[in-house]
Parts: C-alpha cells; structure tokens; sequence
C-alpha cells in the first residue's frame, strides 16, 4: 500500500482533514505566494485536488491551471472534483517523462509532494520541472520537514539550485500543522 495506491484510511483523512476540513492550511499558505489571477499554474502531484482547488479560487478567467499526478486513484479524484473547471488541465502521469511544454509556466507548485519520493529520483523531477518554467517563473515549494517524516530545506535548496533556480530573498518560511508537523516553504526563481 502506498499513497499513490491508498488504503480507506488515506482516503478517508484526505476528504475529511484536507479537502473538507483543511481550507484554513491551503488558503493562508497560498496567500503568502503572490499568486495572481493570469498566471499559467502547473501543479506537480496534484492527488485529490485540494491545492488545485485553492489554486483555482485564486485565478481569473485568463489563469490556467495544469496537474499532473502519477495516480490514477488521485487523478480520478480530483477530476470528478475540478473537471467542471475549464481553466484546469489533468494528466495523469510520471512527472519526469509526461511532456508538457518547455519554458511555459509562470508558477510551479510542490505542495507536499517530493518529501515522499524516493531521495534518488528527487533530481531528476526538480530539473524536469525547472524545464517548463517560463524565464523569470518560480517554483513554490511548501514541504514537512520532520526528522521521521520530512526532507531537510538544504536538500530543497540543493535540489533547486542544482537545477538552475535562484531562491527568492525573504520567502524561506518555516510553519507547522497538526497532521504535517514542521514545514518549509520557500520560492525559487529561474533567472
Ligand atoms: C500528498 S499528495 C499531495 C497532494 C496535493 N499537492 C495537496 O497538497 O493537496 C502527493 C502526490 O504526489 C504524487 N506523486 C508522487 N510522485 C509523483 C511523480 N513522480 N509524478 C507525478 N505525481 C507524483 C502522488 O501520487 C500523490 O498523489
């Protein structure tokens, strides 16, 4: 069993705590971004769609939103959720190998996403996802950052650097919730 394959207790938590009960957590996180209306959004790892929907309340009429995520249970979730939205694109598939454009997208989130991805493979989804930043995008990333559960923010910084992004002086940030422990978040720019 994994998240991407969940059993009834992920299930259960990411409806009632997340898409239910956990506006609150996305909406001041997405708050602190500087999002704004006509933005071109990818989203890396999307699962049920709670981020996107937080993402989408955020955009205007020109903003589009694409998500990609590698499981088919997520993905089928979060389009019964969303599909409704024309501004949203959904793809299901490996983020490393599912071809999006290049030099696209003016903003792209990892919400939660990478801390729970094989550390080798970790590389190779930050430069795939450097790729389809447009010139001056940046990459929003919010990751726990727990000894038992978590990814430490200098292998964040290492990763986007080694990518060719350019942290973005005062967005390093540190907060915590119930269900995540201590995270960071941080904004990475492609120059
Ligand atoms: C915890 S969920 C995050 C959900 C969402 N970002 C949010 O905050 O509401 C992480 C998701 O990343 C997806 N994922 C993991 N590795 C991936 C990859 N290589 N390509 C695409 N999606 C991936 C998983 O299937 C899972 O649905």
């Amino acid at each position: 069993m994994s998240y991407e394959n969940p059993g009834l207790p992920d299930v259960a938590v990411e409806d009632l705590l997340l898409y239910r009960l956990g506006g609150g957590f996305y909406r001041t996180y997405l708050a602190t971004t500087g999002l704004t209306a006509d933005e071109r959004v990818l989203e890396f790892g999307c699962g049920g769609g709670t981020m996107s929907r937080h993402i989408l309340a955020r955009l205007g009429g020109d903003g589009r939103l694409t998500c990609v995520d590698i499981s088919a249970f997520w993905m089928e979730k979060a389009m019964k959720r969303l599909s409704g939205d024309s501004r949203a694109t959904f793809i299901c598939g490996d983020i490393t190998t599912t071809p999006l454009p290049d030099d696209e997208y003016d903003v792209i989130f990892i919400h939660i996403v990478l801390h729970d991805v094989p550390a080798a493979d970790r590389k190779a989804i930050a430069t795939a996802l450097a790729s389809h930043l447009a010139p001056g995008g940046r990459i929003c990333i919010r990751e726990p950052i727990n000894r038992n559960h978590g990814m430490p923010p200098s292998e964040i910084r290492a990763l986007m650097q080694a990518a060719g992004l350019v942290e973005v002086e005062g967005t390093a940030a540190a907060s915590s919730s119930i269900l995540f422990g201590h995270l960071f978040s941080g904004e990475f720019r492609r120059p």
